[in-house]
């Protein structure tokens, strides 16, 4: 089993901001098709600014905990500031993930950003822009997640 921070831990059992907001601006929606892991960012956007951000992950630990992460980390901010949040600063604000749970950190600020591109799109009348999957792993990670 891999071993985790505090703060991974923490924000894993008190999950932040876990919900959904009814009529949200804009849905980021993404789903690993390895592990089969799903993640719901919703965002209310005021004066270019993410007002509110709710998650719902269904997935594991490092999923959940980065996913709480990322909603601490942009609330407040512009939309700007949050388009530049990265998966790498989202592992480092819970003082690093386990190598083999990486990868799970790549939902979190994945699912922010479509959630910035679907409240983009449908300002432009083009959204909403639906669900998304992300690469599927080589098979050595894959092996490495069967193991996690
Ligand atoms: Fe699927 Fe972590 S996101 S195992």
């Amino acid at each position: 089993m891999p071993v985790y921070s505090e703060k991974v831990m923490d924000h894993f059992q008190n999950p932040r901001n876990v919900g959904e907001i009814e009529n949200a601006d804009g849905v980021g929606e993404l789903g690993n098709p390895t592990c089969g892991d799903i993640m719901k960012i919703y965002i209310k956007v005021k004066d270019d600014k993410i007002e509110d951000v709710k998650f719902k992950t269904f997935g594991c630990g490092a999923a959940i905990a980065t996913s709480s992460m990322v909603t601490e980390l942009v609330k407040g901010k512009t939309l700007e500031e949050a388009e530049k949040i990265s998966n790498e600063a989202v592992a480092e604000a819970l003082d690093g993930l386990p190598p083999v749970k990486m990868h799970c950190s790549n939902l979190a600020a994945d699912a922010l950003h479509l959630a910035i591109e679907d409240y983009k799109a449908r300002k432009e009348g083009k959204g909403p822009i639906g669900r998304v999957e992300t690469p599927e792993h080589d098979e050595d990670e894959h092996d490495l997640l069967e193991q996690a």
